[in-house]
């Protein structure tokens, strides 16, 4: 999705602006623009396709001597990814421009209007009405303008708007599209669709509500209410995350910086909310009383893509251990059907991003029938966070790759505590079943760092034979059927190669068509509790001709009895088996994009965090 950068303080703004929109390049983009103030005017640069377009027509301006303005990278709904509809969009004088995220969905009546009373448009977009609707109620103060102008509009917004008039001011609004401010002392005042942008300058956020504009100055910034237009006071939170994690520290992608990262990620995501003596579990963030966990009749995980995937795994374990009844919803489907839900309903929301609309427009149905929602969510202060009951928090650190990698592993290891911990409240699991699994998740972090290197060897090699084909098939039985799927899923966005994930015992319910000397299978096959039943679904596709990789437990020689392309992955406890297994999936999916030249990181079409419907 599209992203903002504004910057208001005493360095050159054009490389404030540049790195920081190169740093949100992982949200998908394909034109971008900047805009600054110099010498009493707005300078204007604007290009189609990747940020280098951008810097190449910047040329000497990038050391402009410049202190104040906006930058955007833009993914096209309305109108087509050219120059014109890029932003930052002018209003008729040229003396106001706007960057924006979101979508106008009145914009046709109020651009109607515009037209009728004169004003003239250079764009196809939606965004470009916000600024002529600001120019016309443009007196002497920009932020009355804006708010008036934002009253009138029906949609979504992150905003950032300058104006000649006011030379030392910013203006940046939200609602339903996330905006974080970036504060420091000597800096000055920076805003942001995402935290990356600020790692350089400062680690001190304000993460802004829906329905708040604030006027950002270099050294200060005001918040108001766009419902009541009073003054807002909100805390700044000091974040952990600093600028190296944002960047590819010596890798080729941040992909494969990020698979390597899954190590850290679990035991940063694990570390001191699980007792290795006594395997009890601390979530305290949760904000659930005793009285209200002992009330659970039913528990709804409500997600998109790969978090749906981890939310899938979550609902074999829940039910397993905390034998509490589990459904599982897309949230594109959850927020538009018939919901059976009350307040013995405990809705959870999975989210790498917690900005996701979907999700957000789930949980929001969700509470206002009356269930507590927890968020499983890697972004302190999102949007999710702050609207759901509880969180719990995965420590994976910013994600910059597109495909979701240790967000998901981390996901996963969040799930299972959120397991452990809902049976042992619920009094479903003995003390020693919980030390067990408890110390298997400790564990296995080290077990995933030891394997990385040889298994992305393997893989290397053994795609040499993969990597042009046109489909793939991914199968696993039980707890590695949702991994199935995110290995497709993983596949096909980086590497274009149409992918699909089932379930082993389905296929010969129709998918077991397509099997040939032609279609590979990656098949799961662990030594777990359906291995024998893995193993005859992976004998009828050898039958059949398929070409078959496996994926398995170490010492399990029968595998090469299948296929002689076996990878083999150390035995962990069972239950663990998901996030084992995701790790060569992963693998597996980069080192055919990377060999197919695929731009890994920022696949076509995609968006990192998807803040539309
Ligand atoms: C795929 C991927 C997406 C996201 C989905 C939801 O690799 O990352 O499928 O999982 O867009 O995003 P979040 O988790 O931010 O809600």
């Amino acid at each position: 999705m599209c992203g903002i950068v504004g910057y208001v303080g005493r360095r050159m703004l054009v490389p404030v602006v540049l790195e920081g929109l190169k740093r949100l390049e992982y949200r998908g983009y394909d034109s971008a623009g900047i805009v600054y103030l110099q010498d009493g005017a707005l300078v204007k640069y604007r290009s189609e396709g990747k940020l280098q377009n951008l810097e190449n027509i910047l040329g000497e301006a990038i050391g402009a001597p410049a202190h104040i303005g906006l930058g955007h990278t833009r993914w096209a709904t309305h109108g087509a990814p050219t120059t014109e509809n890029a932003h930052p969009h002018s209003d008729c004088t040229g003396e106001l421009v706007v960057v924006h995220n979101g979508i106008i969905e009145n914009y046709h009546s109020l651009r109607n209007e515009l037209l009728e009373k004169g004003h003239t448009f250079a764009s196809e977009t939606d965004t470009e009405v916000l600024a002529h609707l600001i120019e016309e109620y443009l007196e002497d103060d920009l932020r009355a303008a804006v708010s008036k102008a934002l009253a009138r509009v029906e949609g979504s917004y992150a905003l950032g708007v300058l104006w000649t008039g006011m030379p030392d001011t910013l203006i940046a609004a939200r609602n339903h599209s996330p905006l974080v401010l970036g504060v420091h002392d000597e800096e000055g005042g920076f805003m942001a669709s995402d935290i990356p942008p600020l790692l350089p300058y400062t680690d001190q956020i304000v993460f802004l509500d829906d329905l708040e504009l604030v006027v950002l100055k270099g050294d200060s910034h005001t918040i108001y209410s766009l419902v009541t237009g009073d003054k807002v006071e909100k805390e700044v939170k000091t974040i952990s995350w600093n600028s190296a994690m944002a960047e590819k520290g010596g890798f080729k992608h941040f992909m494969l910086k990020e698979i390597y990262e899954q190590p850290q990620a679990i035991i940063d995501t694990v570390s001191g909310r699980i007792n290795p003596e006594t395997g009890s579990v601390e979530l305290p963030e949760m904000n659930l009383s005793d009285d209200e966990l002992a009330g659970i009749e039913r528990i709804f995980l409500v997600a998109c893509g790969t978090s749906w995937h981890a939310a899938l795994v979550a609902k074999y374990w829940i039910e397993r251990w905390a034998k509490i009844p589990v459904e599982v919803d897309i949230a594109s489907e959850f927020r538009y059907r018939k919901l059976l839900i009350d307040e013995k309903v405990l809705t959870v929301s999975i989210s790498q991003s917690g900005e996701t609309a979907d999700t957000l427009a789930g949980i929001r149905l969700a509470r206002d029938l009356g269930s507590k929602i927890v968020t499983i969510c890697n972004v302190v202060g999102s949007t999710m966070t702050r609207e759901a009951h509880g969180t719990v928090y995965t420590h994976a650190g910013p994600e910059i790759g597109v495909a979701s990698t240790k967000a998901f592993t981390s996901q996963l290891a969040a799930l299972f505590l959120f397991t452990l911990y809902l049976a042992e409240k619920r009094g479903r699991m003995e003390a020693d079943k919980r030390l067990e699994l408890g110390r298997e998740l400790i564990n296995l972090a080290a077990v995933i760092d030891a394997m990385l290197p040889r298994l992305q060897e393997e893989i290397k090699k053994l795609i040499e034979s993969y990597y042009d084909a046109r489909d793939f098939l991914f199968v696993g039985r039980g707890l590695n059927f949702p991994i199935a799927l995110e290995g497709a899923l993983k596949l096909k966005e980086i590497s274009y190669i149409h992918a699909e994930g089932y379930a082993s015992g389905e296929l010969k319910h129709g998918p077991i068509a397509l099997i040939d000397k032609d279609m590979p299978v990656l098949g799961l096959a662990p030594k777990d509790a359906v291995y024998q039943k893995s193993i005859s679904n992976l004998e009828e596709i050898k039958a059949r001709q398929g070409r078959l990789i496996l994926i398995g437990t170490e010492g399990d020689e029968h595998l090469k009895c299948i296929t002689d392309d076996v990878i083999y992955l150390p035995e962990v406890h069972e239950e663990l088996n998901p996030i084992l297994y995701t790790i060569p999936a992963q693998l597996l999916s980069y080192e055919i994009a990377s060999r197919r030249g695929c731009d890994v990181d920022q696949p076509r079409n995609l968006a990192k965090s998807v803040t539309v419907e």
